[in-house]
């Protein structure tokens, strides 16, 4: 049977019974998919505090099967690395890493210089794609299912995301998103009762983390992706990997 309809076949019965299936819990709804699917589904990690809970869930129901892979965009924070490293050895996980294209970075920072992303938002939305999309869509392109870590509370262009769905932006295959309805507090009460490594900038001010120089330490009572791309008035914020608008 081809990807399109393998995707298709199961996304018909998902959506005949969507009720029963998106009421079942994270950890029911990833061993379904992993069920199904695997090995031609892996999750989507940056480490942050979503994404470290996804990955212990997913080792309880696969061992050192679980199909991690990460964008590493060259810009990251070195606390970022540090957890990578954390996770990699506690977990005894590959993680599947995906660099940008070489050349493409290359023409675009000798064109435009390295901190691009400061001159407009369409250099950073060019960032953005040439470092985190462009490496996303490759990954994508050999897989039926990719998971992730979104929450519908973390802003309103997340607010109508299903714990399954369809993924328009990426050529039609499917998206896994298990933490939907939880809150942050849901979040790190499970880090700390599994006794999970976590990326030491949320100790720091930092309760969302992407790119360093695009990322920084929020006040208190400052939204929670306050801190990400702080010095556009753009309301969206995303880079691309979730919304394509
Ligand atoms: S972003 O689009 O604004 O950067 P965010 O940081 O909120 O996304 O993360 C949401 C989810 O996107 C994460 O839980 C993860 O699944 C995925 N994601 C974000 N950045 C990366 C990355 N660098 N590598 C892999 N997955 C990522
Ligand atoms: Fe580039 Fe910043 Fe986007 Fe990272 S978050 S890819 S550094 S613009």
């Amino acid at each position: 049977m081809s990807k399109a309809d393998k995707i298709n076949e199961f996304m018909s019965s998902y959506t005949a019974d969507s009720a029963k299936y998106e009421s079942l819990s994270a950890e029911e709804i990833l061993g379904m998919m992993i069920k199904n699917f695997s090995p031609k589904i892996a999750f989507a990690s940056s480490f942050g505090a979503e994404d470290v809970v996804i990955i212990d869930m997913m080792h309880k129901i696969q061992g050192d099967n679980a199909r991690v892979f990460t964008l590493d965009t060259g810009r990251l924070n070195p606390e970022t690395y540090d957890v990578m490293d954390k996770i990699r050895s506690k977990y005894s996980i590959r993680i599947e890493t995906m660099f940008p294209d070489s050349t493409e970075v290359q023409k675009m920072v000798t064109e435009r210089g390295i901190n691009l992303m400061y001159n407009s938002i369409e250099e950073r939305k060019l960032c953005c794609e040439i470092r985190k999309v462009h490496p996303l869509r490759r990954m994508l392109d050999d897989l039926d299912a990719w998971i992730t870590g979104l929450r519908r509370d973390q802003t309103f262009t997340r607010s109508n995301v299903k714990k399954v769905e369809l993924d328009a932006s990426n050529n039609n295959i499917i998206k896994v998103n298990p933490l939907v309805e939880w809150s942050n507090d849901m979040v790190w009460e499970y880090i700390k009762n599994n006794n999970i490594p976590y990326n030491s900038l949320h100790d720091k001010g930092y309760p969302s983390i992407g790119c360093a120089p695009c990322t920084r330490a929020i006040q208190p009572g400052e939204d929670l992706r306050a801190g990400r791309w702080w010095w556009e008035n753009d309301f969206h914020k995303e880079c691309g990997l979730h919304w394509n608008k």
